[in-house]
Protein backbone atom coordinates (compact mmCIF):
# COMPACT_ATOMS: atom_id res chain seq x y z
CA UNK A 1 0.00 0.00 0.00
CA UNK A 2 1.00 3.66 -1.04
CA UNK A 3 1.62 6.43 1.30
CA UNK A 4 -0.91 8.21 -0.95
CA UNK A 5 -3.10 5.57 -2.65
CA UNK A 6 -6.14 7.47 -4.04
CA UNK A 7 -4.49 11.12 -3.53
CA UNK A 8 -4.50 13.54 -6.35
CA UNK A 9 -1.30 15.97 -6.47
CA UNK A 10 -0.50 19.36 -8.45
CA UNK A 11 3.31 19.64 -8.27
CA UNK A 12 4.89 22.99 -10.29
CA UNK A 13 8.69 22.62 -10.63
CA UNK A 14 8.22 19.25 -11.42
CA UNK A 15 10.89 18.86 -14.92
CA UNK A 16 14.13 19.35 -12.80
CA UNK A 17 15.69 18.83 -9.36
CA UNK A 18 13.83 18.71 -6.28
CA UNK A 19 10.33 18.72 -7.95
CA UNK A 20 10.86 15.86 -10.13
CA UNK A 21 11.79 13.85 -7.65
CA UNK A 22 8.42 14.75 -5.88
CA UNK A 23 6.80 13.21 -8.82
CA UNK A 24 8.80 10.11 -9.38
CA UNK A 25 8.52 9.58 -5.26
CA UNK A 26 4.88 10.69 -4.80
CA UNK A 27 3.68 8.42 -7.86
CA UNK A 28 5.64 5.55 -6.50
CA UNK A 29 3.14 6.12 -3.07
CA UNK A 30 0.26 5.72 -5.38
CA UNK A 31 -0.73 9.65 -5.80
CA UNK A 32 -1.99 10.29 -9.28
CA UNK A 33 0.20 13.36 -10.26
CA UNK A 34 -0.19 16.29 -12.75
CA UNK A 35 3.26 17.70 -12.78
CA UNK A 36 3.74 21.54 -14.63
CA UNK A 37 6.69 23.21 -15.78
CA UNK A 38 7.91 25.56 -18.23
CA UNK A 39 10.06 23.39 -19.61
CA UNK A 40 8.53 21.52 -21.60
CA UNK A 41 10.84 18.60 -23.30
CA UNK A 42 12.40 17.87 -19.47
CA UNK A 43 9.23 17.58 -17.97
CA UNK A 44 7.63 15.47 -21.20
CA UNK A 45 11.04 13.31 -19.72
CA UNK A 46 10.08 13.02 -16.07
CA UNK A 47 6.48 11.95 -17.14
CA UNK A 48 7.75 9.57 -19.01
CA UNK A 49 10.09 7.78 -17.13
CA UNK A 50 7.33 8.02 -14.17
CA UNK A 51 4.85 6.01 -16.68
CA UNK A 52 7.53 3.15 -17.44
CA UNK A 53 8.14 2.14 -13.49
CA UNK A 54 4.18 2.05 -12.90
CA UNK A 55 3.05 5.50 -11.54
CA UNK A 56 -0.13 7.45 -13.47
CA UNK A 57 1.21 11.16 -14.30
CA UNK A 58 0.64 13.83 -16.69
CA UNK A 59 2.67 16.66 -17.66
CA UNK A 60 0.76 20.14 -18.28
CA UNK A 61 3.33 23.10 -19.36
CA UNK A 62 2.85 26.41 -17.02
CA UNK A 63 4.23 29.23 -15.99
CA UNK A 64 3.19 29.58 -12.31
CA UNK A 65 2.68 33.37 -12.38
CA UNK A 66 -0.42 32.99 -15.30
CA UNK A 67 -3.17 33.30 -13.30
CA UNK A 68 -5.51 31.86 -16.36
CA UNK A 69 -3.03 29.02 -16.37
CA UNK A 70 -3.63 28.18 -12.72
CA UNK A 71 -7.42 27.88 -13.67
CA UNK A 72 -6.78 25.76 -16.52
CA UNK A 73 -4.19 23.60 -14.79
CA UNK A 74 -6.65 22.63 -11.66
CA UNK A 75 -9.39 22.29 -14.50
CA UNK A 76 -7.78 19.44 -15.89
CA UNK A 77 -6.57 17.91 -12.99
CA UNK A 78 -10.39 17.69 -12.18
CA UNK A 79 -11.27 16.66 -15.65
CA UNK A 80 -7.93 13.99 -15.66
CA UNK A 81 -8.27 12.43 -11.92
CA UNK A 82 -11.51 13.37 -10.45
CA UNK A 83 -10.51 15.72 -7.52
CA UNK A 84 -7.71 17.04 -6.24
CA UNK A 85 -5.94 16.62 -2.73
CA UNK A 86 -2.14 17.81 -2.76
CA UNK A 87 -0.30 20.64 -4.35
CA UNK A 88 3.26 21.27 -4.07
CA UNK A 89 4.37 24.97 -4.88
CA UNK A 90 8.23 23.64 -5.80
CA UNK A 91 8.49 25.90 -8.87
CA UNK A 92 10.93 28.83 -7.85
CA UNK A 93 14.22 31.19 -9.00
CA UNK A 94 16.91 32.26 -7.43
CA UNK A 95 18.68 35.72 -8.00
CA UNK A 96 21.67 36.83 -6.60
CA UNK A 97 22.28 40.15 -5.08
CA UNK A 98 22.12 42.67 -2.33
CA UNK A 99 19.57 45.29 -2.08
CA UNK A 100 21.19 47.71 -3.77
CA UNK A 101 22.36 45.26 -6.66
CA UNK A 102 18.81 44.36 -7.20
CA UNK A 103 16.80 45.76 -9.84
CA UNK A 104 12.91 46.63 -9.31
CA UNK A 105 12.54 44.44 -12.52
CA UNK A 106 14.71 41.19 -10.31
CA UNK A 107 12.61 42.13 -7.29
CA UNK A 108 8.88 41.94 -8.91
CA UNK A 109 9.92 38.85 -10.81
CA UNK A 110 11.36 36.65 -8.11
CA UNK A 111 8.29 37.58 -5.80
CA UNK A 112 5.98 37.19 -8.72
CA UNK A 113 7.14 33.90 -9.59
CA UNK A 114 8.31 32.19 -5.70
CA UNK A 115 5.50 34.11 -3.64
CA UNK A 116 2.89 35.46 -6.58
CA UNK A 117 2.71 31.43 -7.95
CA UNK A 118 1.83 29.79 -4.63
CA UNK A 119 -0.01 32.56 -4.00
CA UNK A 120 -2.41 31.56 -7.29
CA UNK A 121 -1.56 28.00 -6.72
CA UNK A 122 -3.28 27.89 -3.37
CA UNK A 123 -6.33 30.28 -4.31
CA UNK A 124 -7.17 27.93 -7.06
CA UNK A 125 -6.61 24.74 -5.75
CA UNK A 126 -8.66 25.61 -2.35
CA UNK A 127 -12.28 25.37 -3.75
CA UNK A 128 -11.48 21.89 -5.32
CA UNK A 129 -9.62 20.79 -2.30
CA UNK A 130 -12.88 21.98 -0.25
CA UNK A 131 -15.04 19.64 -2.53
CA UNK A 132 -13.03 16.99 -1.36
CA UNK A 133 -13.26 17.38 2.27
CA UNK A 134 -10.05 18.62 2.76
CA UNK A 135 -6.32 18.55 1.70
CA UNK A 136 -3.06 19.53 1.83
CA UNK A 137 -0.20 22.32 0.14
CA UNK A 138 3.13 22.46 0.90
CA UNK A 139 4.86 25.67 0.28
CA UNK A 140 8.33 25.00 -0.83
CA UNK A 141 10.36 27.83 1.03
CA UNK A 142 13.96 27.98 2.03
CA UNK A 143 16.08 28.47 4.71
CA UNK A 144 16.79 32.22 3.05
CA UNK A 145 12.92 32.38 4.55
CA UNK A 146 14.19 32.15 7.75
CA UNK A 147 17.71 33.45 7.88
CA UNK A 148 18.74 36.74 6.29
CA UNK A 149 21.41 35.02 4.57
CA UNK A 150 20.94 34.59 0.33
CA UNK A 151 20.20 37.51 -1.52
CA UNK A 152 17.41 40.29 -1.28
CA UNK A 153 15.00 39.24 -3.27
CA UNK A 154 15.32 35.84 -3.04
CA UNK A 155 14.73 36.30 1.03
CA UNK A 156 11.60 38.43 0.47
CA UNK A 157 10.15 35.73 -2.00
CA UNK A 158 10.96 32.85 0.49
CA UNK A 159 9.74 35.14 3.84
CA UNK A 160 6.50 35.69 2.26
CA UNK A 161 5.80 31.98 1.23
CA UNK A 162 6.29 30.85 4.99
CA UNK A 163 4.50 33.50 6.12
CA UNK A 164 1.82 33.30 3.43
CA UNK A 165 1.60 29.38 4.21
CA UNK A 166 0.71 30.64 8.36
CA UNK A 167 -2.42 32.55 7.29
CA UNK A 168 -3.54 30.18 4.51
CA UNK A 169 -2.93 27.60 7.68
CA UNK A 170 -5.20 29.36 10.30
CA UNK A 171 -7.98 30.35 7.49
CA UNK A 172 -8.46 27.07 6.40
CA UNK A 173 -7.90 25.11 9.04
CA UNK A 174 -11.66 24.24 9.99
CA UNK A 175 -12.07 23.30 6.40
CA UNK A 176 -9.20 20.35 6.92
CA UNK A 177 -7.35 21.94 4.45
CA UNK A 178 -3.48 22.11 6.28
CA UNK A 179 -0.57 24.26 4.31
CA UNK A 180 2.70 23.45 5.72
CA UNK A 181 6.26 25.15 4.40
CA UNK A 182 9.83 23.21 3.80
CA UNK A 183 12.70 25.06 4.17
CA UNK A 184 15.65 23.60 2.19
CA UNK A 185 19.30 24.37 2.75
CA UNK A 186 21.81 24.09 0.42
CA UNK A 187 20.27 20.91 -1.90
CA UNK A 188 22.56 20.26 -5.22
CA UNK A 189 20.20 21.09 -8.02
CA UNK A 190 19.89 22.64 -11.60
CA UNK A 191 19.29 25.82 -9.77
CA UNK A 192 22.92 25.57 -7.43
CA UNK A 193 25.04 23.78 -10.01
CA UNK A 194 26.39 26.58 -11.66
CA UNK A 195 27.39 28.16 -8.09
CA UNK A 196 28.33 24.62 -6.79
CA UNK A 197 30.85 24.39 -9.93
CA UNK A 198 32.42 27.00 -8.25
CA UNK A 199 35.09 25.31 -5.32
CA UNK A 200 35.22 28.07 -2.47
CA UNK A 201 31.65 28.46 -2.89
CA UNK A 202 31.22 24.88 -2.51
CA UNK A 203 33.52 24.91 0.20
CA UNK A 204 32.07 27.86 1.95
CA UNK A 205 28.25 26.06 1.60
CA UNK A 206 29.52 22.62 2.90
CA UNK A 207 31.41 24.56 5.71
CA UNK A 208 28.09 26.21 6.37
CA UNK A 209 26.04 22.88 6.82
CA UNK A 210 26.94 21.29 10.27
CA UNK A 211 26.60 17.27 8.46
CA UNK A 212 28.92 16.55 6.41
CA UNK A 213 27.21 16.90 3.23
CA UNK A 214 24.24 19.29 0.98
CA UNK A 215 21.23 18.24 0.67
CA UNK A 216 20.23 15.92 -1.92
CA UNK A 217 16.58 16.54 -4.20
CA UNK A 218 15.33 12.74 -2.12
CA UNK A 219 15.82 14.88 1.41
CA UNK A 220 13.13 17.12 0.29
CA UNK A 221 10.96 15.04 -1.56
CA UNK A 222 10.54 12.76 1.24
CA UNK A 223 9.78 15.87 3.93
CA UNK A 224 7.30 16.89 1.18
CA UNK A 225 6.05 13.50 0.72
CA UNK A 226 4.82 13.28 4.98
CA UNK A 227 3.70 16.43 4.64
CA UNK A 228 1.51 15.99 1.76
CA UNK A 229 -0.23 12.52 3.40
CA UNK A 230 -2.39 12.20 5.82
CA UNK A 231 0.48 10.59 8.50
CA UNK A 232 0.69 14.63 8.98
CA UNK A 233 -3.24 14.89 9.23
CA UNK A 234 -3.00 16.97 12.45
CA UNK A 235 0.19 19.47 11.49
CA UNK A 236 -0.43 23.05 9.72
CA UNK A 237 1.50 26.16 9.56
CA UNK A 238 4.49 24.92 10.80
CA UNK A 239 8.21 25.22 8.93
CA UNK A 240 9.92 21.75 8.28
CA UNK A 241 13.41 22.58 7.82
CA UNK A 242 15.67 19.94 6.12
CA UNK A 243 18.44 21.88 5.95
CA UNK A 244 21.52 19.75 7.77
CA UNK A 245 21.57 21.65 10.51
CA UNK A 246 22.43 25.17 9.64
CA UNK A 247 19.17 26.71 10.79
CA UNK A 248 19.94 24.98 14.46
CA UNK A 249 23.40 27.20 14.15
CA UNK A 250 21.90 30.30 13.12
CA UNK A 251 23.77 29.90 9.54
CA UNK A 252 27.13 29.28 10.98
N1 LIG B 1 18.47 24.03 -4.50
C1 LIG B 1 18.51 24.62 -3.32
O1 LIG B 1 19.56 24.71 -2.67
C2 LIG B 1 17.26 25.19 -2.71
C3 LIG B 1 17.29 25.59 -1.39
C4 LIG B 1 16.16 26.10 -0.80
C5 LIG B 1 14.99 26.19 -1.53
N2 LIG B 1 14.96 25.81 -2.83
C6 LIG B 1 13.69 25.92 -3.55
O2 LIG B 1 13.29 24.64 -3.98
C7 LIG B 1 12.49 24.76 -5.16
C8 LIG B 1 13.00 23.79 -6.21
O3 LIG B 1 14.32 24.18 -6.56
P1 LIG B 1 15.38 23.20 -7.24
O4 LIG B 1 16.58 23.25 -6.40
O5 LIG B 1 14.77 21.89 -7.54
O6 LIG B 1 15.68 24.05 -8.57
P2 LIG B 1 15.49 23.74 -10.12
O7 LIG B 1 15.97 24.96 -10.81
O8 LIG B 1 16.10 22.42 -10.45
O9 LIG B 1 13.91 23.60 -10.29
C9 LIG B 1 13.04 24.69 -10.34
C10 LIG B 1 12.01 24.43 -11.42
O10 LIG B 1 11.06 25.51 -11.41
C11 LIG B 1 10.72 25.79 -12.74
N3 LIG B 1 10.21 27.17 -12.88
C12 LIG B 1 10.89 28.33 -12.68
N4 LIG B 1 10.09 29.37 -12.93
C13 LIG B 1 8.87 28.86 -13.29
C14 LIG B 1 7.63 29.44 -13.66
N5 LIG B 1 7.46 30.77 -13.75
N6 LIG B 1 6.60 28.61 -13.96
C15 LIG B 1 6.76 27.27 -13.89
N7 LIG B 1 7.91 26.66 -13.55
C16 LIG B 1 8.95 27.46 -13.26
C17 LIG B 1 12.03 25.60 -13.51
O11 LIG B 1 11.79 25.43 -14.90
C18 LIG B 1 12.62 24.38 -12.83
O12 LIG B 1 12.24 23.19 -13.49
C19 LIG B 1 12.55 26.24 -5.57
O13 LIG B 1 11.40 26.90 -5.11
C20 LIG B 1 13.77 26.75 -4.81
O14 LIG B 1 13.71 28.12 -4.56
C21 LIG B 1 16.08 25.32 -3.45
Amino acid sequence: MGRLDGKVAIITGGASGQGAEEVRLFTKEGAKVVATDLQEEKLNKVVEEVKKAGGDAIAITHDITSEQGWVDVVKKTVDTYGSLNILVNNAGVFSAGNAEETTLEDWNKVMSINAGGAFLGTKYSIPEMRKAGGGSIVNISSISGILGFGAAAYNASKGAMRTFTKNVAADYAKENIRVNSIHPGVIVSPMTNPILEVKESRENFENMTPMPRLGEPIDIAYGALYLASDEASFMTGSELVIDGGIVACKGC
